[in-house]
């Protein structure tokens, strides 16, 4: 373990958004599941919600590289399960939907923002969109009728996410991952990076 690896994990995780999370309904092709993956976990984010109505999750890692080992994801039965669990924590959920008027310069940052993406054939659920604290288009000026859904995801997170980080430095804050969560992540990451982890820390007496 070299000190820059320590360095560049305690960096990582000071800057980590716990207040910002993705939500994928019904998203099940790998590319896509892949590359929203990456663009979540380079963009900062620490947490992805899927929603699934009637795929299973599949990635592939190729797209991922590994961007995954280092988020946590959280698995919902269903849209009514995950709108259900994603308020419970106090989450406004802001849906990307081609239907809506709204476009994401005009709405104020809520203090927690689950950001929704829909699948590539269908979009937005009804139930999602009736769920929806806010809907949100990204304005296409082209033929085309949609961007592909990681793509709006790139798009999304790139407006929401300085705007978080900037509301951030003005408080003197670089993220706002719990101290709770940032232990156990700082843990486990470190932990990637020592062959047979588990073994050293048993023979070290598990320091900590
Ligand atoms: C390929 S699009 C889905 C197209 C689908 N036929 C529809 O009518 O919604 C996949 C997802 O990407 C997001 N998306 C793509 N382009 C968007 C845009 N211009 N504005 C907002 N969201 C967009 C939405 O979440 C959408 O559900």
């Amino acid at each position: 373990m070299t000190t820059q690896r320590v360095e560049r994990v305690d960096t990582v995780l000071r800057h980590r958004l716990a207040s910002v999370v993705v939500a994928c309904e019904d998203v099940f092709d790998p590319h896509n599941v892949a590359a929203c993956v990456r663009t979540a976990e380079g963009m900062g984010l620490q947490d992805l919600h899927w929603i699934l109505n009637q795929y299973g999750m599949r990635m592939l890692s190729t797209v991922a590289k590994s961007a995954d080992q280092w988020l946590d994801f959280h698995q919902h039965a269903g849209t009514a399960a995950g709108v259900a669990a994603l308020k419970a924590e106090g989450f406004a959920i802001w849906v990307s939907d081609l239907q809506a008027e709204h476009t994401l310069e005009t709405l104020p940052l809520p203090p927690k923002l689950a950001i929704v993406i829909g699948n590539a054939k269908h979009g937005i659920s009804d139930t999602m969109r009736a769920a929806a604290d806010q809907k949100f288009i990204l304005p296409m000026h082209g033929m085309v009728q949609s961007f592909n859904l990681s793509v709006a995801l790139a798009m999304t997170l790139g407006h929401v996410v300085p705007r978080r980080r900037a509301e951030l430095a003005a408080r003197g804050e670089t993220g706002d991952l719990p101290m709770a969560r940032m232990w156990p992540l700082r843990r486990k990451w470190l932990d990637y990076s020592v062959e047979r982890a588990a073994l050293v820390r048993r023979e070290l007496g598990d320091l900590g």
